[in-house]
């Protein structure tokens, strides 16, 4: 698991040692060296074979074939994961087959079992089964987490959204909502999606609860509250239509500097990329201005000392436009994997589901019931796409 630190690498070195020098003994003192786990061990049991103690993470990732997506990533210190594993899509961790294919094509999860309506559904009084279980997995079969998300417009309890606080009260809340998570997954959860989606449109900061009570330092706060409650975590700030040009990117890039300038801990800029069909469509119609784009973004997010994460991709068949589209739609994944490889400080790329018949967009839009936006189809097999990322994955 590597979502490298910012001017740290976590334990790369003493990683691969550990895998070389097997098997057991080693593993377990490798997992404790690598990051202090203050809280009760994973769930000992392995979703596939219940009652079975969990393997350690050296074990796990060797039972995976050389050429998956898992190992590629692994091979090459990059992360490759999968997001949006609560609710229903907890089959994922629950089902043998769907966990099995999870646990080779994903070296990191996004656990986003920690939507302020789902965990903190009445004042004060915190929820974790959900997340708990996904984290569990994640611990039991040596896969990273990043937890998604701490502070976001959507998603939000009736008691808060329909609330009527004064400014002092909401920031009071945000704050201990915000501790009370991280500071319980800390040593959990390698990296935080904090603030999501504050720019609008148009660029400007969005008119949510949290800028009408707090005014812009909502953003600020928030990341300064995170790190005090886990210092180790790294925090992200996340977004939609923000990784080529354009208004919005132009404002989180500057957004962004400005929280860096002033030594604010932010580490990382995460890049939603559902390519459902906007601009995003330039994937499609134009991919070598849509990537030039985006390198330059990369570029310049990684000279302000910020890690990118790809962090929710998905790729719709709506607005594809070559016949063959499940080529096309490989086409775009390998592209974008490819640009993001090449970026020194692009280290992770997630997709926000598994496989095509789960996928959050089904049922969005007409004709949507039989979209395919995903790496598996619908009976769990590697599609195109993922064959694609695996190639990039797999080049030297
Ligand atoms: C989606 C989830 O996958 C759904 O389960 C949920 O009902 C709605 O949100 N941007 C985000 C994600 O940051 O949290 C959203 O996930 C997709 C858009």
């Amino acid at each position: 698991m590597y979502l490298r630190g910012s001017g740290r690498r976590v334990s790369v070195g003493l990683r691969t040692l550990c895998a070389a020098a097997l098997v057991v003994v080693l593993a377990v003192s490798c997992a404790a060296t690598r990051r202090p786990e203050s809280a009760p061990a994973a769930s000992a049991s392995d979703a596939s074979s219940p009652g079975v103690p969990a393997r350690s993470p050296a074990l796990a990732e060797a039972s995976c074939p050389a050429d998956s997506l898992r190992s590629l990533a692994t091979a090459r210190r990059f992360d490759i994961g999968i997001g949006g594993l609560i609710q229903s899509n907890r089959y994922m961790v629950r089902d043998s087959m769907a966990s099995q294919t999870l646990r080779c094509a994903a070296t990191v999860i996004t656990n986003n079992g920690f939507y302020w309506s789902a965990v903190e559904p009445r004042q004060g009084s915190f929820s974790f089964a959900q997340a708990d279980e996904i984290s569990a997995w994640a611990q039991a079969n040596g896969v990273a987490q990043r937890g998604h998300v701490l502070v976001w417009h959507n998603s939000l309890p009736a008691w808060l959204e329909h609330g009527s606080f004064t400014g002092d009260e909401l920031r009071s809340i945000l704050k201990t909502h915000i501790q009370a998570i991280v500071s319980r997954y800390r040593g959990k959860i390698r990296a935080w999606d904090v603030v999501n989606e504050a720019v609008d449109d148009r660029g400007n900061l969005r008119d949510t609860l949290w800028l009408r009570a707090l005014g812009s330092d909502f953003i600020e706060l928030s990341f300064r509250w995170a790190h005090e409650a886990d210092p180790d975590a790294l925090l992200f700030y996340n977004d939609y239509r923000n990784e080529g040009a354009g208004v919005v990117p132009e404002r989180i890039y500057s957004l962004v500097r400005d929280l860096k300038a002033r030594a604010v801990p932010i580490h990382g800029v995460g890049l939603q990329m559902h390519l459902i069909g906007g601009r995003e469509t330039m994937y499609a119609t134009n991919r070598p201005a849509a990537l030039a784009e985006m390198a330059a973004n990369l570029k310049r997010l990684g000279d302000l000392g910020l890690q990118v994460h790809v962090t929710e991709m998905d790729v719709s068949l709506v607005k594809l436009t070559e016949v063959d589209k499940l080529a096309q739609q490989a086409a775009i994944y390998g592209d974008i994997a490819r640009t993001c490889v090449a970026a020194p400080r692009c280290t992770a790329l997630v997709t926000w589901g598994l496989d095509d018949a789960h996928s959050w967009i089904t049922g969005r839009y007409a004709g949507s019931d039989t979209d395919a936006p995903l790496l598996y189809d619908r009976g769990l097999r590697p599609k195109p796409a993922h064959d694609a990322i695996r190639a990039v994955l797999a080049l030297r």
